[in-house]
């Protein structure tokens, strides 16, 4: 068994030998000309004193990194290891713009591939997904996650885990996945990175664990924590975190890696006095590998000899970490994953571009389209492409883009010319994505009046969002929104296409635009994507992931939050109300909104019963119908609220979706089914409970667009 052949080899390990494995150094070095930093990688490799490393890739480059590792004493195969985060050669979506697809086949998908291509490339382990729940968009990294939402993201979680993963752990076409980062992070105070994080285990446990734990019921292979603290404590250095929760109540058998430095970070967080105070904290609350802090490499040696580190958390740490190169077959072949033949083959399947292509429709919201404007006809005479991101490519990838080729990325100005090749298209850039030039918008408003229609594509540069990328405004950066102003006031119809990785505040687009197509940054295939929703050829049916505010003091803002003693009931009267004076408590775009070129009509609620005992499921009901003209596709949403509890629970709860795609004129029927625990809360002192007491049913097209409610009642038996 695996367990045996980790036990033989442990016995053979020196100390020194065992912490190598627990040492993780980024190099890039490695494989570049002559200098220091090299040597001292490739001495630290040689001599068995590395288990992993970061940021080496590419066939040629991990075997001769391999041939080094194998030169070792005991000859233990390196994990290579990357941020494989939305493609690796085929760029996807960002994962904020994939989780509006609600598709879970589709996201599965995209990861299944972009391991196909990184594992043919050599890499074993991607630091991804990021399965943080994010409310604040003023945080970069909410490009990575899943959004706000602890039920949409726990599903998302499940399928990446299982695309980049497969079922089982070991097949030479997929690569080891990383839940990240454990936890809280999304939570750092006021959305800037890197912040402490303070909340109450009730918040933790219901919101921001759950997208955790499913990914380890998916067998993800390894967890990294997080860089913020927990009510005062490093996650690094959290033992309440990593050993009570994760290895502990979740019996977690795969291994944790630190975030980079995250070891030696907690010097200036005030919570290690020295790197071997680090080290020792580390260690001791389940730190498994030290991501470049050198940390274990330095100081763990003389804790053990000293004994203030019994060797017994060490071993556990180098036997998670061995039983994963087993489980991966590096030990029957360290070069497995780094095939010549395959790697040239893979790199270049056409198949994949499909794949990217469903993936970028699938992710694209339509928030608003005035008087039907879109689709447009394919047969319009004069378009206008006005704005800075017309013609972007490497902008379009987004953040954590590592190997690809951002040339081959369509862009809109392409995308839309291949759809209508018998209109002019004029084009005019207008203004930059960020500064202050002025200077084209004379050049733009006269484009926009030659043409019938203008199509704006405006948003942030791809380096606005992602990890230290927080912002304080999260308005549309530079002049760009003055443009939209300028081109409106020629009386053309405008739609406007945004590209952003994080939900922007833009008010005068969203009350005077015409349509506005939230496009994210789709990747390879974003051009194309975006010319098929605005001619037609798809029909949209994204649903947002996260809540778009009308301005940055509307922060923290989400669909599940609680009443209050004192909500609001008549908009008009807001004294001594949970309210804002200069503002409404709705966002600009709920989560779940997205629009359809069709409608759909829900009808026929039923409840398998009104009245059930704690132990029971309910069964609800209904009939979605298609009664407009085109094929359409519609993200169907259960919301519950628990009425009274014992801890106030929020105003509405997503506990289940489908995504469903009807021709014109038909029904389907749809059936959810509501099982205990998902009428459970976390109480602080009790757990998870479930509690008797009436709940409501919600069945909606968006959280602030339910078509049918009903009530039921739960007791004990
Ligand atoms: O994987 C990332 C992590 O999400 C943030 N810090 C760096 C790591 C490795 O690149």
């Amino acid at each position: 068994t695996i367990e045996q052949r980790v036990d033989s080899i442990m016995k053979l390990m020196t100390l020194s030998e065992k912490v190598g494995q627990l040492n993780q150094y980024s190099g890039r070095e490695v494989t570049g000309p002559a200098s220091d930093r090299k040597n001292y990688l490739l001495n630290d490799i040689k001599s068995g004193k590395v288990g992993s490393m970061l940021n080496v890739k590419g066939v040629k480059d991990t075997r001769e990194i391999q041939a080094i590792a194998l030169q070792s004493r005991l000859k233990i195969p390196l994990l290579f290891s990357l941020d494989v985060i939305h493609g690796y050669k085929t760029v996807f979506p960002i994962p904020l713009a994939e989780s509006a697809s609600w598709d879970l086949d589709v996201i599965r998908k995209s990861a299944q591939v972009a391991a196909e291509e990184s594992a043919a490339s050599g890499i074993h382990w991607t630091f991804a997904p990021m399965v943080d729940i994010a409310r604040d968009p003023r945080w970069g990294r909410v490009m990575e996650g899943a959004g706000e939402d602890t039920y949409l993201g726990a599903k998302i979680a499940t399928a990446r885990v299982l695309g980049f993963q497969g079922d089982q752990l070991g097949a030479v076409d997929r690569i080891m996945a990383c839940a990240k980062h454990f936890a809280a992070y999304g939570a750092a105070m006021a959305g800037r990175d890197y912040n402490p994080v303070d909340m109450s285990k009730q918040q933790l446990h219901e919101i921001y664990l759950p997208p955790f734990k499913a990914a380890a019921d998916a067998g993800v292979a390894t967890f990294m924590n997080s860089f913020n603290t927990l009510n005062g404590v490093p996650a690094t250095g959290n033992s309440y975190l990593q050993r009570d929760i994760l290895k502990g109540d979740w019996n977690y058998k795969g291994f944790v890696v630190s975030d980079w430095g995250s070891i030696k970070e907690m010097i200036p967080w005030g919570f290690a006095k020295n790197l071997n105070e680090a080290s020792e904290k580390a260690i001791l609350a389940g730190s498994d590998m030290d991501m470049e802090s050198e940390a274990y490499k330095k100081e763990l040696e003389s804790l053990v000899n000293s004994g203030k580190v019994d060797i017994k958390f060490v071993d556990d740490a180098v036997r998670r970490i061995l039983y994963k190169k087993f489980e991966l077959g590096l030990f029957d072949n360290p070069y497995r994953f780094s095939d010549e033949k395959r790697e040239k083959k893979v790199m270049n399947d056409p198949s994949y571009k499909k794949v990217a292509l469903e993936a970028a429709q699938k992710s694209i919201v339509l928030l608003k389209n005035t008087n039907h404007l879109l689709p447009l006809k394919k047969d319009i005479k004069n378009i206008a492409l006005i704005g800075p991101l017309v013609k972007a490519k490497r902008d379009q990838a987004g953040s954590w883009v590592v190997y690809a080729d951002t040339a081959n990325i369509v862009s809109v100005y392409e995308g839309v010319k291949q759809k209508v090749r018998g209109a002019k298209l004029t084009f005019a850039e207008g203004t930059a994505i960020t500064g202050t030039l002025t200077t084209g918008f004379a050049n733009a408003v006269n484009t926009a009046k030659n043409a019938d229609i203008v199509v704006m594509v405006l948003g942030e540069n791809w380096d606005m969002s992602g990890e230290a990328k927080s912002r304080t405004e999260i308005g549309i950066p530079g002049k760009q929104e003055e443009l939209f102003k300028a081109i409106k006031a020629t009386g053309k119809p405008v739609v406007v296409v945004i590209m952003a990785g994080r939900p922007l505040v833009f008010n005068t687009i969203a009350a005077q635009a015409d349509a506005i197509v939230y496009a994210w940054f789709l990747g390879d295939q974003g051009g194309n994507a975006i010319a098929d929703v605005l001619f037609g050829d798809f029909n949209p049916s994204g649903k947002l992931p996260i809540s778009f505010p009308r301005n940055v003091g509307q922060i923290p803002i989400f669909y599940n939050h609680y009443n209050t003693g004192r909500p609001v009931t008549k908009p008009n009267d807001i004294r001594y109300k949970s309210a804002y004076i200069d503002a409404p408590n709705d966002p600009q775009y709920a989560f779940g909104h997205g629009l359809s070129y069709t409608d759909f009509h829900y009808s026929n609620l039923k409840l398998s019963e009104t009245i059930l005992n704690k132990d029971e499921t309910l069964k609800i009901n209904f009939t979605i119908t298609n009664t407009g003209k085109v094929v359409g596709e519609e993200v169907v949403q259960l919301y519950i609220q628990d009425t009274f509890a014992s801890v106030v629970r929020p105003v509405k709860e997503l506990k289940d979706f489908a995504k469903v795609k009807l021709k014109p004129g038909e029904s389907k029927e749809i059936t959810f089914e509501l099982a205990p625990e998902k009428l459970s809360f976390y109480h602080e002192e009790k757990g998870w409970i479930v509690e008797a007491g009436e709940f409501k049913i919600m069945i909606g097209a968006a959280s602030d667009n339910i078509k049918l409610n009903s009530l039921f009642e739960l007791r004990d038996r």
